[in-house]
């Protein structure tokens, strides 16, 4: 099997798990833009991390912002000069990065006297700029074509926006010429009317650069269709220091489509909250289906509850980026997929209709393609098929991906379906990479929505990672009494390894003796309560030992041993049957790599999260010194299983929020998590 393709592991049993996504593309880099024009540092939460917004990230660093980004934690800080551009000129290159592409054009004109040179790879050359470069030469800027004209790669020279108060723009081939202008002219400080010639694609994305325009202060009146008047603010300015990033709805879309294809339910916590993104009514054209789809607690629920889909006709022309995720699971679907309302996606990462049409042709289904729309005639008999003819021929099927993540990560939840009723993957996917454009971790995230293969499905596993004194203990003692769970807390195992280690005289500088000692030690349960507590050496610690002054100092170096880590990980492991044998309904166990390094597929991952100011507090209230910065810095930079936010965690910040309501908030995800319910 070639190196660039991958096979994708079909669901045997069915789905039972929450899970989340990384934060919205489109809110990412429209937030780093209208930050980059704010006059404060704005700090952004929940982030996207991907190959769009690093370009972007990248871009606003060459021009001299400061952006301080932080993968592990999804956050990005950034410091807008409040409409000025540090530097004049700059070369760029912003890949096939559309939002990138029109977001940083538009943005580069603020300067008075800039020169810019922009390109984009071939793909992004090809990709409509006319509209946009056509209504920023109101402002007196001018643009140099050094390929194709109107097209990338051009130097652009700048004159500012001082004098221009009125604009005309034709973004009939894409919202984001439209979004671009108006972000740029909604920060003036004196009034700017942008008229739309004609109409638009994809108007919810025009909607959630108005509505983040109003977040950020600038206020506009639209006294008739396609004109919108700024009034003009003295300065873009957010009310608090970080913005939250909503989940990506888009990207939401995949797993949210998953019961189809595995049976059982997901949940994607607080779906609620999100306000900005028009892709969330995918849910339309999901319940279309048959598919079960409710809101509870302010979480959205899928479950399956037929056994057959309904065929579904729908105009994605508002929420045209999942039209792919439905497209490709028309195999499944009972009767014919119909599709309008599509044209303009032909000009986006590759011509997405073809791609689609030529793709789902090759898997044996028949499909009827029009100038923006297309029709799927499914055939489940051919498809199997073809698949079990591969397979008999030891290859399996292959689904090309033309550089375009959605492409790739549609294909991805079709082939999770168990065709050939034997767990074996049947579909491969070319290029997965390529949904680094806005997924890096889409495999991985999917992957981790298989449930342990050890655990029955009615077991409830639940995953509690977070910093020191983050609430982790008193938050996982309170579920697990709720819901009559097991508790685990890892933090005592590597205290008593600390403590058992430190009376014998063994340091954390010396890994060959600490491993030697390991081996020798033995490591048991008894049950306190519902808390399983570790025996080390046949003897149970006393609580007070294990949360000393002087293991407080040592544990995180003793935790940072690869020695250490591999001694423990098969006891934590074995944990669930020491449930199961106990008559638990499930376990929770807390930790810093439980959902990451433990148990990757538990069915519910919380991250918790608080201040450090919080932390400190609540140490001191239990009487504890203890270094918690220091600490969490050793624990997250180690190289062995460091304390980071797991894929499909659910993030959790406790600093306003009071014990009851954390546990609420985890048990209203659990709850419908359980068999029964
Ligand atoms: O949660 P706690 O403060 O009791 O944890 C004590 C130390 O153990 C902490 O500094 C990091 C380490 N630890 C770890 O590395 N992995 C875990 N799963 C739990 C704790």
């Amino acid at each position: 099997m070639s190196a660039d393709t991958l096979p994708i592991r079909p669901f045997t049993q069915p789905v039972r798990v929450a899970f989340s996504v990384p934060g919205s593309k489109s809110i990412t880099n429209r937030a780093l833009i209208l930050a980059a024009m704010c006059n404060q540092t704005l700090t952004l939460r929940g982030a996207l991390f991907s190959r769009d917004t690093q370009i972007l990230c990248e871009a606003l660093k060459a021009l001299g912002f400061s952006v301080d980004a932080n993968a592990a934690q999804s956050t990005i800080a950034l410091t807008g000069l409040g409409g000025k551009i540090p530097r004049a000129s700059a070369e760029i290159n912003v890949g096939n990065a559309g939002t990138a592409a029109r977001f940083l054009t538009a943005f580069l004109t603020l300067h008075p006297a800039g020169t810019y040179t922009l390109d984009g790879d071939p793909a992004m050359r090809k990709r409509p700029m006319k509209g946009l470069m056509d209504a920023l030469k109101t402002t007196g800027a001018t643009f140099t074509f050094h390929g194709e004209p109107d097209c990338f790669p051009f130097t652009l020279h700048t004159k500012g926006w001082t004098h221009c108060t009125a604009l005309e723009v034709d973004a009939r081939a894409s919202s984001q010429i439209l979004s671009a202008l108006l972000m740029v002219a909604g920060a003036q400080p004196h009034s700017v009317a942008v008229k739309l010639v004609g109409k638009t694609v994809s108007e919810p994305f025009v909607e959630m650069t108005l509505q983040m325009l109003t977040q950020f202060g600038a206020t506009f009146t639209q006294p008739e269709s396609g004109l919108t008047t700024f009034a003009g603010t003295s300065q873009l300015q957010l009310p608090s220091e970080t913005y939250r990033i909503e989940p990506d709805a888009t990207a939401a879309s995949y797993f949210l489509s998953l019961p189809m294809v595995a049976g059982g339910k997901v949940i994607l916590p607080e779906g609620e909250q999100i306000t900005l993104q028009g892709d969330i009514d995918f849910l339309k054209p999901l319940a279309k289906t048959g598919l079960t789809v409710a809101k509870a607690n302010g979480h959205i629920l899928i479950e399956q509850t037929k056994e057959s889909f309904e065929p579904v006709e729908y105009d994605f022309e508002a929420i045209s980026d999942t039209f792919l995720t439905l497209a490709a699971l028309s195999p499944l679907l009972s009767g014919p997929t119909r599709i309008t309302g599509i044209g303009h996606t032909r000009h986006q990462e590759t011509d997405r209709i073809r791609a689609m049409a030529n793709e789902l042709q090759k898997l044996g289904q028949m499909v009827v393609e029009e100038p923006d729309a297309i029709e799927i005639h499914p055939d489940l008999a051919e498809l199997y098929a073809r698949a079990d003819a591969s397979k008999h021929c030891g290859r399996l099927l292959c689904v090309d991906t033309y550089e375009d993540h959605r492409m790739a990560m549609s294909f991805a939840i079709l082939g999770s379906y168990d065709l050939l009723q034997d767990g074996q993957p049947w579909l491969q996917i070319r290029d997965p990479k390529c949904c680094g454009k806005t997924f890096p971790s889409f495999f991985q995230h999917l992957e981790q929505l298989h449930s342990l293969p050890e655990m029955n499905i009615e077991f409830l596993l639940i995953a509690v990672d977070g910093g020191a004194a983050s609430g982790k203990s008193s938050t996982s003692r309170g579920v697990a009494e709720r819901l009559n769970l097991m508790h685990v807390d890892t933090g005592s195992h590597y205290r008593a390894i600390t403590f058992e280690c430190l009376k014998n005289g063994i340091a954390a500088d010396a890994p060959e003796k600490v491993a030697a000692f390991l081996k020798t030690l033995s490591l048991d349960t008894q049950l306190v309560g519902r808390t399983a507590s570790i025996v080390t050496g046949g003897h149970l610690p006393e609580p007070e030992a294990l949360r000393s002054a002087e293991v407080n100092q040592h544990v995180s170096a003793f935790a940072a041993l690869p020695c250490v880590r591999d001694a423990v990980k098969g006891y934590q492991r074995s944990q669930v049957a020491v449930a199961q044998e106990n008559k638990y309904v499930g376990l929770i166990m807390e930790g810093r790599d439980i959902g990451s390094v433990i148990f990757p597929e538990a069915s519910l991952k919380i991250y918790l999260q608080a201040d450090e100011a919080t932390r400190s507090k609540r140490r001191e209230a239990e009487g504890q010194s203890d270094t918690i910065a220091q600490r969490d810095r050793i624990d997250s930079t180690r190289k062995t299983a460091p304390l980071q936010v797991a894929p499909n965690a659910v993030i959790i910040d406790n600093s306003t929020l009071s014990l009851q309501q954390v546990i609420d908030k985890i048990a209203t995800l659990a709850i419908p998590l359980c068999k029964q319910a």
